[in-house]
């Protein structure tokens, strides 16, 4: 067995049975029977038992074995045995082992129970635990699931600014100094931008940061989330919904065909994501509202809906819910107004089910001048900010729509995790900036 031999991956190895192998990896545990020595470790791939043999290695291998610690950084080298009762169905018999970075033994995550707030200080070797793994890879397959969704069907990847004027939903703006322009604020959408962008291209989307400065401690807000936010030049409210079902359902079916051990790791139910399937039942918020008040909420006509209604209204559904056509002081200024009822605007709310709440927030947007003119005003919007935006409406203007769908509250739902501060590496909330 040579030295030289390239280093692998845990996740390769199930293939090199018979083979030699070095592995890079960290300690996870250690176990000796004073002939026999066992240390699991862990790369990010997976998990491997490797075995030491006292009789068969130099004395300074079985020496270094022995300092071992919890996150010890090691390379390996030994020989790959198929072993059934082995994580991944192999292990390895080491014949070499070097330590790459030594790890004290006050490691702060051991194996015991740590409170949240401790792990969330900690959230730099939390990171490592294998659940937050699991989160991790559930998490890059929605993104990378989201990019070829939009990729199969001709969508054009825009990226928007995120230092911009004063424009955008209602919530909280975070800004800074911006030279001699006076403040700039971190964008809390780009949907303004993909719309012109729309008009450029015809469908776009984004992908990116945004940024909220709300005041809530609530496990759904975080102040910096990632939200994806297609445009579609000619599709209505209806054509846009159907976008969303689709959209949702293959994340969720992505999720489910690719990443089946890291739901099995998070202990989720699979077969209550297995219903989730288009199309998703619609109702009009006016019923929205009369299902509610007869279930005993106190929602009035005119409110937009919180948490409490909004998981009263996916009780008893299994897949998502959109609820549409709210009224228009309860949504943004730029929802197109519904001819139909004029008091309601073009738009439509997606609550996941099992109470995780709204992933998607949709309209049709305004493509009246006039309209959207008089709406910014009634709003007391700074009408000079929104010139460009206006100038949308001025030049060639087309019936539109799109949506923003919450990439934390959806992985969050996927993977069945309480609250959505897991689902981020490092998540940025009210009182939290470290680490
Ligand atoms: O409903 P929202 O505010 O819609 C928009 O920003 C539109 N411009 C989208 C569009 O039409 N292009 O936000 C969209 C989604 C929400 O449904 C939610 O999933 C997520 O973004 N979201 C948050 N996620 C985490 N923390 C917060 N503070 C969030 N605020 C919104
Ligand atoms: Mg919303």
């Amino acid at each position: 067995m040579s030295d030289q031999t390239q280093a692998l991956r845990i996740s390769e190895l199930g293939a090199r049975a018979g083979h030699a192998a070095t592995v890079h990896g960290w300690v996870t545990h250690t176990r000796s029977s004073g002939k026999v020595a066992f240390v699991v470790m862990r790369d990010g791939t997976g998990i491997l038992q490797c075995v030491v043999v006292k009789t068969q290695v130099s004395a300074e291998v079985w020496e270094r074995f022995q300092a071992l610690t919890l996150e010890t950084c090691l390379t390996v080298t030994g020989e790959v045995r198929a072993d059934a009762r082995a994580p991944g169905g192999v292990e390895l018999g080491i014949s070499g082992l070097e330590i790459v970075g030594a790890s004290p033994l006050d490691y702060p995550i051991q194996p015991k129970e740590h409170g949240i707030d401790f792990l969330l200080d900690h959230r730099h070797f939390w990171l490592r635990t294998p659940r937050q793994v699991a989160i991790a890879r559930i998490r890059n397959e929605v993104e990378q699931a989201i990019h070829d969704f939009f990729y199969a069907r001709g969508f054009l990847r825009v990226d928007t600014p995120l230092l911009t004027a004063a424009i955008g939903e209602r919530s909280g703006l975070f800004s800074t100094e911006y030279f001699d322009e006076g403040n700039a604020y971190l964008a809390q959408t780009g949907q303004l931008y993909g719309e012109a962008a729309a008009a450029a291209f015809g469908k776009i989307y984004t992908f990116g940061p945004t940024f909220r400065a709300e005041k809530s401690k609530t496990r759904r807000h975080l102040t910096e989330f990632w939200m994806i936010e297609p445009e579609v030049a000619f599709n209505d409210s209806e054509a846009n919904m159907k976008l969303q079902e689709d959209f949702v359902a293959f994340l969720v079916q992505r999720v489910l065909e690719r990443r089946r051990d890291d739901l099995k790791e998070l202990e989720r139910d699979t077969t209550k994501l297995e219903s989730v399937t288009a199309p998703f039942p619609r109702i009009d918020y006016t019923e929205a509202v009369e299902i509610l008040t007869r279930k005993g909420s106190k929602v009035v006509w005119g409110d937009d809906l919180g948490a409490e209604d909004e998981a009263l209204l996916v009780e008893g559904h299994a897949t998502p819910v959109f609820i549409f056509n709210y009224p228009k002081e309860a949504k943004a200024f730029y929802m197109k107004e519904n001819p139909a009822d004029p008091r309601t605007v073009l738009c439509n709310d997606c609550l996941a089910p099992e109470g995780y709440g709204e992933i998607i927030g949709g309209s049709q947007r305004e493509d009246d001048y006039g309209r959207l003119l008089h709406r910014i005003r009634e709003e007391k919007l700074p009408e000079a900010a929104y010139s460009w935006y206006l100038d949308l409406r001025r030049y060639g203007t087309f019936v539109h729509s799109g949506f923003g769908l919450g990439l934390e509250r959806t992985v969050a739902w996927i993977c069945g995790t309480p609250h959505i501060r897991e689902v981020i590496a490092f998540p940025r909330m009210m009182h939290r900036l470290h680490p």
